[in-house]
């Protein structure tokens, strides 16, 4: 009989693709801080033979940053990378997992790199049901309508009902929910799952080891194995939940997961494997392969033969005595070769990309070529940017990666004032990152600093200190947001900013930005130029 899994597997719309780009499912974990997020990942990481031991993961994520040595790259160019995206093979698939930065805030980088996936996983704690970073990234993901299975995580402890879990996701989330498998009790009680889509009943106490069992096949809930295998209440319980379960959700669509508007829920407990392998072969068989990317021009295809991409995170050199950084560049379609000439669209440059950092290699060596989905990391001296497309040739301007207004501005000046220089050429790089806005406005000396989180501040100032050596105050100022300007007609532009120069400033790449000090300000300038629009986001260039 063939199981909603076999089906879903044979309609992945994969056909049309060059096999090694069908085979590959580029997803990022979302979460709350603390739901199992890293523990999941390790776990992933396991079952892929990525890692041998449990525990690498987060040992490597306190010092993520400082010193990671994963890659003989990284060591040999001091620089630490693999934990942004993370390759690895199981069954028929190559998974390429993109990490999102762990903390509260709410960053742009995390935004940027779910542009780069192609689904997602959403882990849920049992007992704490949607959190707020949960909610926040949800809803970047429904933006791209980017379709996303569910791990409700720590089912060993004593958890919320199932029922509430699944009305909780749905009502919050406005997202149908559909069981993909159902939990055996909870907390101490907690005996397994019971897998709808493949009929399987998955024990814990089978999975303790580093790979556990394939479940026992059953003939459906009234298979007598199941009364053989679990105590008799626990069966009764069992039948009970999924028939009601059965008959308050739909049953599971695998176009409606495509759609990005129904999530499959997988119950589980990452830390004891329990779980991981149902999600895994979940992935592997309903999310999407390499999925078109928008450009302004068209929508390219991961099936078009030559090689595009988009840059979505710069990542800055750790080591302060070499100022190169990485600039990660997903694939939306074509076949990479190291050493090939690609064109940097905003510059019209043609770049050779000798020493592209690939992840593809288990043993995450180099590796020589790459398809579209995967990542690259390309060491460069700040010539590539954020939002950066590049292309063998074609002029093409990948979208969806557009800067966002800051909600927080605040002024910077060094401790040293004879610095000033160097604080700029720090801020400058830093904004080529990613990491703030930077405005100098037209009228006096000081930099303003934008975020999007608070905490940016503070993780700035540490930057500044420690890799360009320029201790810095930050200070509050009289500015409550900022907003690119611009206009069809160039002189409109210009009469607007000389009449307003008090207000404005140029960000990092020298575009126009009115700063407003409150909102009446911000409506005041807007009515005074009916020709000007005033942009919350832009898009690269
Ligand atoms: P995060 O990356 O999402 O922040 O979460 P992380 O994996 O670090 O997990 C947060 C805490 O939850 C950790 O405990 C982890 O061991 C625990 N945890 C993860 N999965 C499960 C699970 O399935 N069941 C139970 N009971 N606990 C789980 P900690 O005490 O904060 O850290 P540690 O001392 O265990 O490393």
């Amino acid at each position: 009989m063939s199981t909603a899994l076999d089906r879903a597997a044979g309609s992945t719309g994969a056909a049309e693709l060059p096999p090694p780009v069908a085979r590959r499912r580029t997803f990022a974990i979302i979460s709350h801080p603390d739901a199992g997020k890293t523990t999941l990942t390790e776990k992933l990481l396991l079952f892929g033979g990525a890692i041998q031991l449990a525990g690498a993961v987060k040992a490597r994520g306190d010092q993520r940053r400082a010193h990671s040595d994963w890659m003989k790259v990284e060591r040999e160019r001091g620089i630490s990378v693999a934990t942004s995206v993370m390759t690895f093979d199981y069954g028929d698939c190559t998974f390429n997992l993109l990490d999102t930065p762990g903390h509260e805030d709410f960053s742009e980088d995390t935004y940027r790199t779910l542009t780069a996936v192609d689904s997602a996983v959403m882990v849920i704690d049992a007992a704490k049901g949607i959190e707020a970073q949960t909610r926040k990234l949800f809803e970047v993901c429904r933006l791209r309508d980017v379709p996303i299975i569910t791990f409700i995580n720590k089912m060993d402890r004593e958890a919320q009902d199932s029922f509430e879990l699944l009305q909780e996701i749905e009502e919050t989330l406005a997202l149908e929910v559909t069981p993909a498998s159902w939990p055996i009790g909870m907390g101490r009680q907690f005996r397994g799952c019971y897998d709808l889509l493949r009929d399987r009943l998955i024990l814990l106490e089978r999975s303790k080891g580093e790979r556990p069992d394939e479940g026992e096949a059953c003939d459906g809930l009234e298979d007598p194995k199941l009364d053989a295998l679990l105590p008799d209440h626990a069966v009764a319980q069992l039948r009970e939940e999924v028939e009601m379960a059965r008959g308050l959700c739909p049953s599971f669509e695998f176009d409606r997961y495509r759609e990005g508007t129904q999530t499959p829920v997988y119950f589980g407990s990452a830390i004891n494997n329990f779980g991981v392998r149902e999600l895994l072969d979940g992935i592997a068989a309903f999310a999407p392969p390499p999925r078109p990317q928008p450009a302004a021009e068209r929508e390219v295809a991961a099936s078009d033969k030559k090689v595009a991409g988009f840059v979505f995170k710069i990542q800055a050199n750790m080591d302060p005595k070499h100022r190169d950084r990485i600039a990660f560049v997903r694939l939306a379609s074509g076949h990479f070769k190291r050493g090939m000439k690609l064109k940097q669209v905003r510059t019209g440059k043609q770049l050779a990309i000798h020493n592209p950092v690939l992840f593809l290699a288990r043993d995450r060596e180099l590796a020589e070529e790459a398809w579209a989905g995967d990542v690259i990391g390309i060491p460069n001296h700040g010539v590539l940017h954020l939002g950066d497309t590049l292309t063998e040739g074609e002029e093409l301007h990948f979208r969806g990666l557009p800067a966002f207004a800051p909600e927080l501005l605040q002024k910077v000046r060094p401790i040293d004032p004879l610095k000033a220089k160097h604080l700029g050429r720090a801020l400058e790089q830093l904004a080529q990152e990613g990491a703030a806005r930077v405005f100098k406005p037209m009228i006096g000396a000081d930099w303003i600093v934008g975020v999007v989180g608070g905490l940016q501040f503070d993780v700035l100032a540490d930057r500044i200190r420690t890799e360009y050596d320029v201790p810095v105050i930050f200070e509050a100022t009289q500015y409550y947001t900022a907003r690119w300007v611009e206009a069809d007609e160039p002189a409109k532009l210009k009469a607007f900013i000389d009449r307003n120069k008090a207000n404005l400033a140029e960000d990092h790449e020298g575009f126009p930005v009115f700063m407003a000090r409150n909102a009446w300000h911000l409506q005041d300038g807007q009515d005074g130029a009916p020709d000007v629009r005033f942009l919350a986001t832009r898009e690269p260039v």
